[in-house]
């Protein structure tokens, strides 16, 4: 279990985030919502160590310490914590292989089975296995960041708008694959604008408002509520 208490986050004077409190389970799919600058990135950079971050933050119970301490990063991607950030996540100079095989350079025990996992999760990537990821396309890109996820066995998966961009077709194919890590008993966070297609995979979620959590409902009632369909939905 993961959780964040009275989370803040200010880059100097600008305060990005304010009294957070979140809980991800081992196995459930959890989506952060909010407009451009809610602080969304923000939240998840934070949990990897990489924000300037105060509060609490317990890691399956126990305090992970001064958010920002020294080499704080590493020892949360040794435990597991995996990020894919905002169209990143993949090397782009190196082929599909090559990414793959370095996702699993912190967990090299079962890395060949988990290549072969990802690649049956996504078999377009099988075809490519040669080509360099910088020629491919968004949403095959997108597709080679998450199979590299698999590859890195994450405990808790944290997603940065995977599927911006992204046809609709391709983009449910990216947030259909997540209920697979899910099932493995991957906790995953899922930063999205797009809250319709969040939420079909989702249990619950949060919704921030400059800084803050304004709303945190199960996913079908979020899809209702009338704030998240004027925001989001455009109804
Ligand atoms: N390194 C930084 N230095 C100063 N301000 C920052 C920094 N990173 C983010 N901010 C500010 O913090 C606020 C939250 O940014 P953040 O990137 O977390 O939002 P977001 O919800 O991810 O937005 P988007 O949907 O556009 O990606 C914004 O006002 C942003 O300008
Ligand atoms: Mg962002």
């Amino acid at each position: 279990m993961l959780s964040l208490r009275g989370l803040e986050v200010r880059y100097g004077a600008h305060v990005a985030l304010q009294g957070v409190d979140l809980d991800l389970a081992p196995g459930e799919v959890v989506a952060v919502l909010g407009a451009n600058g809610a602080g969304k990135s923000s939240l998840l950079r934070a949990l990897l160590g990489l924000a300037p971050a105060r509060g609490s933050y317990r890691l399956d119970g126990e305090e992970v310490g001064p958010l920002m301490e020294r080499g704080l990063t590493e020892a949360l991607a040794a435990r597991g914590l995996v990020l894919v950030p905002e169209r990143g996540g993949v090397f782009r100079t190196l082929t599909v292989r090559e990414n793959l095989l370095l996702g699993g350079f912190l967990r090299p025990d079962g890395r060949k089975e988990r290549v072969q996992e990802a690649l049956a999760l996504f078999p377009p990537l099988a075809e490519r296995l040669e080509q360099r990821v910088g020629t491919m396309s968004g949403g095959e890109q997108r597709m080679v960041a998450l199979a590299r996820a698999l590859v890195q066995a994450p405990r808790y998966l944290l997603l940065d708008e995977p599927t911006l961009g992204l046809a609709p077709l391709f983009a449910r194919r990216i947030l259909e694959s997540l209920e697979h890590f899910a099932r493995k008993g991957v906790g995953v966070l899922l930063v999205e604008q797009n809250a319709h297609l969040a939420l079909q995979v989702a249990q619950r979620g949060y919704v921030l408002e400059r800084g803050r959590v304004v709303l945190e409902e199960g996913a079908q009632a979020l899809l209702h509520h009338p704030w998240v369909q004027k925001a989001y939905l455009g109804v």
